[in-house]
């Protein structure tokens, strides 16, 4: 491949993955659906490795939305116990991997204990470059409602006019405030819909919708995805 073709192939700024269909790998092979989540977490720690190697500058992962606290009590713990243990590890192996974590979600209904994993995690990679933005406790509808609170509070505190608010100004209380929105989106497990996921950031998203389960999800495929990507005509409303 041509230098200036394989430059043209560079991989997006921002790259958002719906990790789905844990569950269903679990199944296939007769195991417990929490087995399939610690599958997940192997695929997420490959791909997240994978993006820096590309010099991918932001990952946003959706690790647990505002509806799956509807599943079963022990797969919601199996899945909180897996976050705990991929946390102290990150904490762990924080200036080798020099990977800076933020989180979009609404974490208050988290453990006290994930809570501060958390707010660790954040804090003590504020320096570095490569992002990846976990998404817990999320939901696109969510973010929204909350950032109108906060404006609202704003105003209510003589802050801001209801006239100020503009797109921009929005953005800026959303989770995602100061990331570029995703140029592309990848939802795994063959599922066609968002579930809630970037529901503002997404507007001109690129989605690749993708028929492997996200355990078995690997390097080859985000670069079928990259493809992808690459041969769509994005045109924002233009021509
Ligand atoms: C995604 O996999 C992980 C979470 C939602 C936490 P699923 O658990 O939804 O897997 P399927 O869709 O049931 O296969
Ligand atoms: C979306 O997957 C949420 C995550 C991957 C964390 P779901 O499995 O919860 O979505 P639905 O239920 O198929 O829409
Ligand atoms: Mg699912």
């Amino acid at each position: 491949m041509a230098l200036s073709e394989k430059e043209n192939m560079a991989p997006p700024r921002h790259i958002a993955i719906i990790m789905d269909g844990n569950g269903r790998w679990a199944k296939k092979r007769g195991l417990p659906r929490t087995a399939g989540h610690a599958a997940g977490a192997e695929s997420f720690r490959r791909i997240a490795n994978y993006c820096r190697t590309l010099g991918v500058e932001y990952l946003t992962v959706y690790a647990f939305s505002t509806e799956n606290w509807k599943r079963s009590q022990e797969e919601v713990a199996g899945i909180m116990r897996l976050l705990r243990r991929y946390l102290e590890e990150a904490l762990r192996d924080m200036d080798k991997n020099r990977v800076c974590f933020r989180f979009f979600g609404d974490l208050t209904r988290l453990s006290p204990e994930l809570q501060k994993l958390c707010r660790d995690a954040q804090m003590r990679s504020e320096e570095y470059d490569v992002q990846v933005n976990f998404c817990l406790n999320y939901g696109g509808r969510d973010e929204i409602v909350h950032a109108a609170k906060l404006f609202a509070q704003d105003v209510a505190a003589g802050k801001r006019k209801p006239e100020d608010l503009t797109e921009a100004l929005l953005s800026t209380y959303l989770y995602s405030a100061d990331v570029p929105d995703p140029e592309l989106i990848i939802r795994p497990s063959g599922e066609q819909r968002t579930s809630n996921f970037l529901l503002w950031q997404s507007a001109y998203s690129e989605y690749v919708f993708m028929d492997v389960l996200w355990p078995d999800f690997c390097e080859k495929d985000l670069d079928a995805a990259i493809e992808e990507y690459h041969r769509r005509n994005r045109r924002f409303g233009g021509t």
